[in-house]
């Protein structure tokens, strides 16, 4: 059984940490990431996301939104919750990242796209 609750840290040094997903599946968290557009802005930011609830075998798919307080992107992940063959919880992820453009003629250098995996820090 894979489960989104707790502290998780991803292939770039982030760390993020899910609190307990309630009865519809919805979930928040705070988000710290490891690198930026303006590293030195960095702050802690909140998730809000959902995971399905229904799944035979215990590995739920999962999206959620960060709205980053130091800047004026916003990132959605989507992914898996696995376990894998050492029966370590693995989220496996893909990222949509829009940054603010000052100018519709902007808007085509304002997306950025990448893969993220996030193993648990620590046992609960
Ligand atoms: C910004 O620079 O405007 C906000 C921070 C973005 C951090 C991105 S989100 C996708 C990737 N995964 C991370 O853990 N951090 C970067």
């Amino acid at each position: 059984q894979c489960n989104l609750t707790g502290d998780w840290k991803n292939d770039l040094g982030s760390n993020m940490t899910i609190s307990a997903v309630d009865q519809n599946g919805s979930f928040n968290g705070l988000y710290n990431t490891s690198v930026a557009v303006m590293p030195i802005k960095i702050q802690p930011s909140p998730l809000l996301g959902f995971q399905h609830l229904t799944n035979p075998i215990g590995q739920p798919t999962f999206g959620f939104t960060v709205n980053w307080t130091f800047s004026d992107s916003v990132t959605v992940f989507t992914g898996q919750c696995f376990v894998d063959e050492n029966g370590e919880e693995v989220l496996k992820t893909l990222w949509l990242l829009r940054a603010h453009a000052d100018k519709i003629e902007d808007d085509w250098k304002a997306t950025r796209v990448g893969t993220n995996v996030f193993h648990r820090l620590e046992e609960k």
